[in-house]
């Protein structure tokens, strides 16, 4: 075998001599085939290979169906032997970042949901998983000459699978969300139709950018991104226990970044969506715990790790909109879509998409108490309660400065005109400011 790399063959051996222990003990195959079939999503296999192409550096990602085949390619980095071995494992991965999703070591496993035999092609690897022993890479002879991409490639087994896959491009052609927290990967080419968001101007606070699609530039999003910061010791604990890192194991997780996008439904992401959608009124992506079927994440009463990442949601929402509201150089009309980060929740739902949300809110009102947040018809911000508010109509026929001294008892500012209705009522249930309304104008006068 010409161009093999050294590390194929002993890599290659152990992964055949786990599948010959495997075989002779049905007890201990149990479990790896049960994990395996959890992960046989056809949904989900672009979206896994997407996140390795993301983590492998790539700038660049296509999908296509050519000929009855699944093929997916990369521009990222090439495989060096620790990730070779990482691929012939199962359940084990020498990810450590939790900046993904990308720790368990099942993901690439999941393209088996699409047919028998999945091959690979790189630079230094042509080889071929079939499915009876699934970790276990055979080698290929090399067609044609390869480039300079990481080729994956699929036969699809049967019409559901086209259908399901189908289905799957079709949405990330409709929803492309998650291509805004790739680390790298800024465009994709699914079919022969490219997705690429753009950065189009920077956003109202540090770190934040306004972003379009290239093929829908009017409709812009706010992604906001947190400073990395460390996590906490109870949640190391239980990424330690999630990831099967054994005590003796050298683990050590970097500090992680969360971000919000406004624009987009309350979804949670962990880079991929979740099935768990909050009523927040912006969607965030974070490292959250997932199940292994990794639908919704783990509840949050339970996981310290993604209760810690809710709270820090809340906080970078506060911390925006404050920052957001505090902008002087900016409009006025501006400075109130700030408010659109302020949650207004349901507390009763006990779903774990409700407590979630619940979290979230509460750590916003953590983060707002003393905070001075009520712009006012003056431009300048209130403490709650700090100012008053009044119906609208007033503010057309009286100026600021009459309307403070005719109807503010205590001569309290008043709520800026700019707080849409919207906006307004979410402050009102906040308890906010008191309200003075049409019925109790001639009142209060
Ligand atoms: N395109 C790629 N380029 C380089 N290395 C890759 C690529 N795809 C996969 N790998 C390697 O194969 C390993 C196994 O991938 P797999 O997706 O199964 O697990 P993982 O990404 O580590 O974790 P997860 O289960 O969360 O996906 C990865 O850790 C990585 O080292
Ligand atoms: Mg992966």
């Amino acid at each position: 075998m010409t161009g093999v790399p050294s590390y194929f063959e002993e890599v290659r051996c152990h992964a055949s001599g786990r599948w010959d222990q495997l075989e002779q003990d049905p007890e201990l195959a149990g479990p790896w085939h049960q994990l395996f079939k959890q992960v046989q999503i056809p949904r989900h296999v672009v979206s896994e290979l997407l996140q390795n192409a993301d983590d492998a550096e790539a700038t660049m990602a296509t999908v296509d169906i050519q000929d009855g085949d699944f093929i997916f390619s990369h521009n990222g980095e090439d495989f060096i032997e620790e990730h070779f071995i990482s691929l012939c494992r199962f359940g084990y991965s020498n990810k450590r970042a939790l900046h993904t999703i990308g720790f368990r070591g099942i993901g690439f496993k999941s393209t088996f949901s699409l047919g028998d035999e999945v091959r690979l092609n790189t630079p230094s690897l042509s080889i071929a998983f079939r499915r009876k022993r699934f970790t276990e890479p055979v080698w290929q002879t090399r067609k044609g000459t390869s480039d300079s991409n990481t080729e994956i490639r699929v036969a699809i087994r049967d019409d559901y699978r086209l259908r399901e896959l189908e289905k799957n491009l079709e949405d990330w052609t409709k929803s492309p969300a998650s291509l805004l927290f790739f680390r790298s990967i800024r465009c994709m080419t699914v079919r022969g139709h490219e997705i690429r968001w753009e950065a189009k101007s920077p956003g109202p606070i540090a770190g934040s950018y306004w972003m379009a699609l290239a093929n829908d530039p009017d409709r812009q999003y706010l992604l906001i991104q947190s400073k990395p910061e460390s996590f906490p010791e109870e949640a190391f604990a239980e990424i330690r226990q999630e990831r099967m890192v054994t005590a003796d194991e050298e683990a050590s997780f970097p500090p992680c970044k969360i971000e919000i996008v406004l624009g987009l439904e309350g979804r949670l992401f962990v880079i991929l969506p979740t099935g768990v959608k909050t009523d927040i009124p912006f969607a965030c992506n974070a490292p959250f715990i997932q199940d292994p079927a990794r639908v919704k994440i783990k509840d949050p009463e339970t996981s310290p790790t993604n209760r810690w990442l809710l709270e820090r949601v809340g906080k970078l929402a506060t911390g925006a909109m404050l920052e957001w509201l505090g902008h002087k150089e900016l409009d006025v009309k501006q400075r109130c879509k700030a408010y659109e980060l302020l949650p207004d929740l349901n507390r009763e739902d006990h779903s774990i998409a409700g407590s979630c949300g619940r979290i979230v809110e509460e750590s916003c009102e953590t983060s707002l108490v003393e905070q001075p947040y009520l712009l006012t018809e003056d431009e300048s911000l209130e403490k709650v309660k700090g100012c008053i508010a009044l119906p609208g109509v007033l503010l057309d026929v009286w100026s600021s400065d009459q309307v403070v001294h005719l109807f503010s008892e205590g001569a309290r500012p008043i709520l800026s005109r700019y707080v849409g209705s919207e906006y307004r009522r979410k402050l009102s249930n906040w308890n906010c400011f008191d309200e003075i309304d049409k019925e109790n104008v001639l009142d209060s006068a």
